[in-house]
């Protein structure tokens, strides 16, 4: 019999208590003891420093349930969020934390740690990882979908969903008052989530860091030529996504770079018809606006596809652990739960972070989109 921990690093997205749920089904099915830690590896420490009980920590297979009814554990992979809290802050890469969080570790006797983190957090574990003999899994999780190998990470495939749907509400205020709608959608320094939602949602023009780091005047005539052609098909609005990866004419991050955006696209067109050019003529009345969505896409209930991927990945690390291989990220990939060697995996993200760069080049070859590229 094992005993494991399980926790979820970085910031929350959907499907992570379906993995917790997974994995207690599997390992209690196993007659494992499952413990749960609060605030990522931050409960590690609380331990160590003796702010709360190992028994504190423990998972049931069974939990705020009427004997015979509906169990707690039966709807965990419908909510959203981590029932084990998130935390976004620290640094436990520094010497000194990574000692605290190993004795933690050893203080609920683990055999390993399921630790479910997005790019940053798997750079943090495979760091720790090396800093004590301890045996990790880790399972990729943001909205981002910007870890390397997994086919896609657990909530992107909510997110594209929440997005999409976004895109299909906005429709109509655009369609109704003629305007230009840009919507600046969540991804870090990546474009996938965008991109896709973007197709999925009927976005006229999507921008997105892997092929528009920044904004510029070529973009801007990109999308204002856009407008034009659109008009005349008579068509007056327009839907415009864009990653709130891309950065300002300046080369600079901006948290609020749709706005910007938008306020672009406006003095742009007008400059435009100031020339002679006869078809900037319909660039004569736009309007635009900006919907930065935040985080509703961090939250909405995971899709299917998400539930299936983290019941998947939850049921892999266990055998994983089951089978005494550590140190490996799991991973979907053509249809299935598979794994990598952390090894395999840091270097690529250790790369990307040095470089400031975008996680994986994006094929956008759908016939409807229009990448306003120069
Ligand atoms: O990495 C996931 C993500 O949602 C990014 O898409 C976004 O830029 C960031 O986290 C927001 O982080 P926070 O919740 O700390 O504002």
């Amino acid at each position: 019999t094992k005993k494991i921990g399980i926790l979820t690093s970085g910031g929350d997205c959907p499907g992570l208590n379906a993995v917790i749920r997974a994995v207690v089904r599997c390992a209690t099915g196993r007659g494992w003891r499952v413990y749960g830690i609060p605030y990522g590896t931050q409960g590690l420490i609380n331990l160590k420093q003796g702010n709360c009980n190992v028994e504190d920590f423990q998972l049931r297979d069974h939990g705020f349930d009427i004997p015979g009814l509906l169990h707690g554990v039966d709807i965990l992979q419908f909510l959203s969020g981590s029932i084990l809290g998130a935390l976004n802050k620290g640094n436990p890469s520094d010497p000194h934390i990574a000692r605290e969080i190993l004795d933690g570790y050893r203080l609920l006797e683990l055999d390993a740690l399921i630790a479910l983190g997005g790019d940053g957090s798997l750079d943090i574990i495979s760091d720790l990882a090396k800093q004590g003999n301890w045996n990790w899994i880790a399972i990729p999780k943001t909205i981002d979908n910007d870890v390397p190998f997994t086919e896609q990470s657990l909530g992107f495939d909510t997110a594209v969903d929440t997005v999409t749907r976004a895109l299909y509400d906005l429709t109509f205020t655009a369609a109704s008052h003629d305007r230009i709608m840009v919507v600046q959608v969540m991804g870090r320094d990546a474009g996938h989530l965008a991109l896709r939602a973007g197709i999925a949602g009927g976005a006229d023009v999507i921008l997105v860091p892997e092929q528009t780091p920044q904004i510029n005047d070529n973009i801007l005539n990109g999308i204002c030529q856009k407008i034009v052609q659109l008009r005349q098909t008579k068509r007056q609005f327009a839907l415009v996504v864009m990653a709130e990866g891309v950065h300002n004419q300046n080369g600079v991050k901006e948290k609020y770079i749709g706005d910007t955006l938008a306020q672009q696209i406006q003095i742009h067109g007008k400059r435009l018809c100031e020339t002679n050019e006869p078809d900037f003529g319909y660039l004569r009345t736009i309007e635009t606006r900006a919907t930065t969505l935040g985080h509703i896409q961090r939250s909405s209930t995971p899709s299917s596809m998400d539930c299936l991927i983290a019941t998947a990945f939850g049921c892999k690390a266990v055998e994983l652990i089951a089978a005494e291989q550590y140190q490996q990220l799991v991973i979907w990939s053509q249809g299935r739960a598979d794994s990598k060697p952390l090894d395999q995996v840091i270097p690529l993200i250790k790369q990307r972070h040095q470089a400031h760069c975008c996680p994986r080049p994006v094929s956008p070859d759908s016939p409807w989109v229009h990448i306003a590229v120069p």
